[in-house]
């Protein structure tokens, strides 16, 4: 873009983030919005009607158009908008970090290909620059892990049967009300968008994009209040955690963590992303992951970042997942322990008529075998994060150091 022109924007998607972005590009005169495609004709919108567009094609083959803003809520869809914009000569913004997640490497290739740029701040922690930090600030560092709290609606769940003693349908509902979960909220409670979030993060931190089936996933559908009663006697706090590191290792589970972890504090629909590195230590980055504003602002400083022509700098490599190691974990079941879990250890044991548990040290292999119990009625299971140990290779700096 020549200095002093403006940047010419179709943005397509008028809702929840779409509305903050529109807002806030208003009082920036380097911006210039010329399209608006949405798909209800009957909706009434804050945007000028002169804008309104009802099919993205046509837009998209404007040759004015220097920049494709997309922020609508259908993933394949965004998908098609994404492939035809970058194929036809022009920036991509997004959010849709579903969308993202599943089509990062092919999605980078093409814009490298076309010469474009395809960024996606807001898809990751919302008001929180963290893709930005890791492919900036902390580019070329040794990253041991990223972690923490990424979604907001689970965490507001949490914090409320925490703190309120809600029961977890009471919280939901609740998170509801105040629009900080979806209607349908399995993307949220069940692990599903933190996954998302975790695999462009890993892309970010170590290069690896990964697959969805590599990560551990489990959500919150299961807790009970013995769980947080457990926690309390125990002044541990129950958080949906999100973990990742170099080997490849990955995981979305409910954790106990102790008032040392960068996430204890970290309460009602807040996120924290946490990156630890050999050089830096722990750095933690906390604020809002969801709504309006917090969103559209990060999808802001993307539109501008495009127009500076800073495209994301990662270099993504293949490489077979190493998932050796050990953890300790709490698993709550109903009557008998399946016999799949193996645990290296026992460190407590509890029987009784209304709830069992055991809390010890499995691999990580059987880690996947029991989250996959918590889609069953009757079990619970938490990490304790800072018992993880793994056999960690040696982490090249070279490897990292970026390509595009
Ligand atoms: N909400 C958040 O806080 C948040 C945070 C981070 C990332 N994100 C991501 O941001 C994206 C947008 O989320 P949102 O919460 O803003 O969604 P939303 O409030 O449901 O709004 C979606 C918008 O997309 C439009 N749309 C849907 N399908 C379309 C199509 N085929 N053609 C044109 N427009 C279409 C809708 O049009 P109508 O207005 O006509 O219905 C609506 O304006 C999603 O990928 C989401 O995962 C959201």
């Amino acid at each position: 873009m020549t200095k002093n022109k403006k940047q010419n924007i179709a943005l397509i998607g008028l809702g929840c983030v779409g509305s903050g972005f529109y807002a806030l590009q208003e009082k920036n005169d380097a911006i210039d919005v010329k399209y608006i495609v949405v798909k209800d004709k009957t909706k009434k919108r804050n945007a000028p009607a002169e804008l309104i567009r009802f099919e993205y094609d046509s837009v998209l083959a404007d040759a004015d158009i220097e920049v494709i803003v997309e922020l609508i809520d259908d993933a394949e869809v965004a998908l098609d908008i994404a492939r035809k914009a970058l194929n036809a000569g022009k920036d991509v913004v997004s959010a849709n970090k579903k969308m993202i997640a599943n089509h990062l490497p092919e999605l980078l290739d093409l814009a490298k290909q076309k010469g474009r740029i395809f960024r996606f701040e807001a898809a990751v922690c919302g008001s929180i620059p963290i893709l930005q930090t890791l492919n900036n600030y902390l580019n070329g560092l040794a990253i041991e892990s990223v972690s923490g709290i990424l979604n907001g609606s689970s965490n507001y769940i949490l914090s409320k049967m925490h703190k309120e003693s809600l029961s977890f349908d009471s919280a939901l509902q609740l998170a509801q009300t105040l629009g900080f979960a979806e209607t349908d909220p399995t993307l949220d409670i069940g692990g599903f968008d933190a996954a998302s979030k975790l695999r462009i993060l890993s892309a970010f931190a170590f290069g690896r994009a990964l697959k969805a089936e590599e990560v551990i996933q489990a959500g919150i559908t299961g807790v009970e209040y013995r769980d947080l009663h457990y926690a309390r006697q125990r002044q541990l706090r129950l958080k949906s955690l999100a973990f990742a590191n170099p080997t490849g290792l990955a995981y979305v589970l409910p954790a106990f963590v102790k008032a040392e972890h960068a996430s204890y504090g970290v309460e009602q629909e807040y996120n924290i992303a946490v990156v630890e590195s050999d050089e830096l230590g722990t750095q933690s980055f906390v604020g809002k992951g969801a709504g309006s504003i917090p969103t559209g602002k990060a999808v802001l400083e993307d539109v501008i970042a495009v127009a500076r022509g800073e495209a994301y700098q990662i270099q993504l490599k293949e490489e077979p997942n190493d998932l050796k190691g050990e953890i300790e974990i709490y698993f709550r079941f109903p009557s008998a322990l399946p016999p799949e879990i193996e645990f290296v250890e026992q460190k407590e044991v509890f029987r009784s008529t209304l709830v069992n548990y055991v809390v010890g040290i499995v691999s990580t292999a059987s880690l996947r075998k029991a989250s996959e119990y918590l889609q069953k009625p009757g079990y619970f299971l938490a990490v304790f994060p800072e018992s993880l140990q793994v056999d960690e290779p040696e982490i090249s700096v070279e490897s990292r150091v970026l390509s595009l």
